[in-house]
C-alpha cells in the first residue's frame, strides 16, 4: 500500500495585507519546495485571495480553505458555501478552528461542516484541542467528545478525507506542546478513533498545531509520533516555512 505524505498546513488567517504579498508568499514557499518528496504543503489565505491564487497551485503546494459555510447555496449575505471551493481546486478545509470555535461554533456545527467537506470530496482538517490542561486529565475527554461529535455519522470509507489537527488552544500564539505530551495524546486520539471506527487507519493523519516554528517543528513530528503540523505564524514567513517542511520531509 502506498504511504500517506506527511502534510504541512499554513493557516494565513486573516492575512498577509495585500494580493501581491500573497503572491510573493506562494512564489518563494514553491521555490523551495523542489526537493520535497514526501511531504503535502497544503496553504490556506483567505478567502479573497483564493482565486487569483489558485493558479500558482502545483502538486508541491496545493491550496486550502480556513472555514466555508455548511449550508448549500442561497441567502447567506457575506458567506461562502463548501461546494463553491472545488472549482479553484481547493482539497483541504480546515474546520473548527479554535478561533471560530470562540466566535460560537460548537461541536455539531462542525459536525455539518465535516460532512459537506468530505461529500464535496475535499479533505476536512479537524481541530481539536483544549482550552486549558488539568492536573486530573479531564482535557481527554474533552478532545474525545470534539472528535467524536466532529466525526458523528462520517461513513468509515471516507475516513481517508479526515485529518485531526490537534491544537491545545493555550499553545496556539504562545509555546508549543512538549514532543512527548504530544506523543501521549497522538496515542489517545488514535485509540479513540480505533474506539469510534473499529481500527485507525494509518491512512488518517493527526498532525500539531500550536507555536510550530522552525526550532521545534521536527521534534514534534518525530518525537510526538504525529504525520505533520498546521503553522500559524510561521507559515507567513517563507524561508521559516520551508525551513520547516524540508526538516519535515527529511524525517
Ligand atoms: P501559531 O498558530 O502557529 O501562530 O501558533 C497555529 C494555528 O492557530 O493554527
Amino acid at each position: 500500500m502506498k504511504k500517506m505524505k506527511k502534510l504541512v498546513v499554513g493557516n494565513w488567517k486573516m492575512n498577509p495585507e495585500s494580493l501581491l504579498e500573497a503572491k510573493k508568499i506562494v512564489t518563494e514557499v514553491k521555490r523551495g519546495l523542489r526537493t520535497i518528496k514526501n511531504t503535502q504543503v497544503v496553504v490556506c489565505p483567505p478567502f479573497v485571495y483564493i482565486s487569483p491564487l489558485s493558479g500558482l497551485q502545483s502538486d508541491l503546494l496545493m491550496l486550502g480553505a480556513q472555514n466555508a459555510n455548511a449550508d448549500q447555496m442561497g441567502s447567506r449575505t457575506g458567506e461562502v458555501s463548501f461546494s463553491q471551493l472545488p472549482q479553484f481546486n481547493i482539497g483541504f478545509v480546515i474546520v473548527g478552528h479554535s478561533e471560530r470555535r470562540k466566535m460560537g461554533e460548537d461541536n455539531e456545527l462542525v459536525n455539518k461542516k465535516v460532512k459537506s467537506v468530505v461529500s464535496e470530496g475535499m479533505t476536512a482538517i479537524i481541530c481539536v484541542g483544549e482550552n486549558t490542561r488539568d492536573n486530573g486529565g479531564e482535557y481527554f475527554n474533552f478532545i474525545k467528545e470534539q472528535i467524536s461529535c466532529a466525526l458523528k455519522d462520517v461513513p468509515k470509507k471516507l475516513l481517508t478525507h479526515v485529518v485531526i489537527a490537534y491544537e491545545p488552544v493555550w499553545a496556539i500564539g504562545a509555546t508549543a506542546l512538549g514532543p512527548s505530551e504530544l506523543h501521549e495524546m497522538s496515542i489517545y486520539i488514535k485509540k479513540v478513533l480505533k474506539d469510534l471506527f473499529g481500527v485507525f487507519s494509518s491512512d488518517m493523519r493527526i498532525i500539531y498545531g500550536g507555536d510550530v516554528d522552525r526550532n521545534n517543528a521536527d521534534r514534534l513530528v518525530k518525537d510526538g509520533n504525529v504525520s505533520g503540523v498546521l503553522v500559524g505564524r510561521a507559515s507567513l514567513r517563507p524561508k521559516d516555512f520551508v525551513e520547516i517542511i524540508k526538516l519535515i520531509d527529511s524525517i
